[in-house]
């Protein structure tokens, strides 16, 4: 399987790379910064270039190339409201765009619980990142794609237990990034989920376990 990961320099891209390439896949990437080559060679992944915001759908259609899917996992990552807009919200729209441009007919996003954090009131930044995620969720389902969304809970740098919880409705947690990669990896490797969104959290069940149990027999 040959993936594209936008978002690949950073720590659930870098980590789904790995379990990728673990598995013998080829994995390639987008990085906006030139010291990031050096990293992502070393695990064998490729790279290509470029600043989401600042690309067209068709360049990023070019840079992409023939693969099997797209995988979206970056994020503006708490930079304000309009870099959050420009990246987890039009960059995602633009993603979808370049995916059909270039024939890539699987799209596997990164989003959010809806609900995460709102007990704590984090305020106006964080209420439009909520709503902007949302918005490209929207985008996704009705794009036409074979699509999937992940909603992990609030990501932490704990080691992977190698356990979950996986459904279309979960109590909203916490997760490791490295469990989120790996479940990334085995959901890219199951094609019967499709047009599904899944939401991610700590749990019980071994990740290949859950992930089967989400396969819809009708
Ligand atoms: N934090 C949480 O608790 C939480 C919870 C649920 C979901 N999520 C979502 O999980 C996803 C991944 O999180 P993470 O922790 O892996 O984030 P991360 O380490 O910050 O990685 C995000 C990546 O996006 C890239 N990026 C940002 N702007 C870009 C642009 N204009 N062009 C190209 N690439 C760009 C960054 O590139 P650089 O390396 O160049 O900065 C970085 O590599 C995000 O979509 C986030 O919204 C997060």
């Amino acid at each position: 399987m040959n993936t594209f990961i936008i978002g690949i320099a950073g720590k659930v891209g870098s980590l789904l790379a790995r379990e990728l390439i673990a598995r013998g896949d080829d994995v390639s990437g987008l990085v906006r910064k030139p010291e990031q080559r050096r990293a992502l060679a070393e695990l064998g992944a490729d790279d290509r270039l470029g600043d989401l915001t600042a690309l067209s759908a068709d360049e990023l259609a070019e840079l992409i190339g023939p693969a099997d899917a797209l995988v979206f996992t970056a994020g503006a990552g708490g930079a304000g409201k309009e870099a959050t807009t420009a990246i987890d919200g039009d960059g995602v729209v633009k993603a979808i765009e370049a995916a059909r441009l270039a024939g890539v007919p699987r799209f596997v996003l990164v989003s959010v619980f809806p609900e995460a954090w709102r007990e704590r009131n984090l305020g106006d930044d964080f209420d439009h990142y909520i709503a902007v995620k949302k918005t490209a969720d929207i985008a996704l389902t009705t794009s036409g794609l074979d699509w999937v969304i992940l909603r992990p809970a609030a990501l932490t740098d704990a080691p992977g237990q190698d356990t979950v919880a996986l459904g279309p409705a979960e109590t909203h947690g916490e997760i490791p990034r490295a469990d989120v990669a790996r479940t990334l990896a085995h959901l890219l490797h199951e094609p019967r989920i499709s047009r599904q969104i899944l939401e991610l959290t700590t749990g019980s069940t071994p990740i290949p376990d859950a992930v089967r149990a989400n396969v819809r027999t009708r």
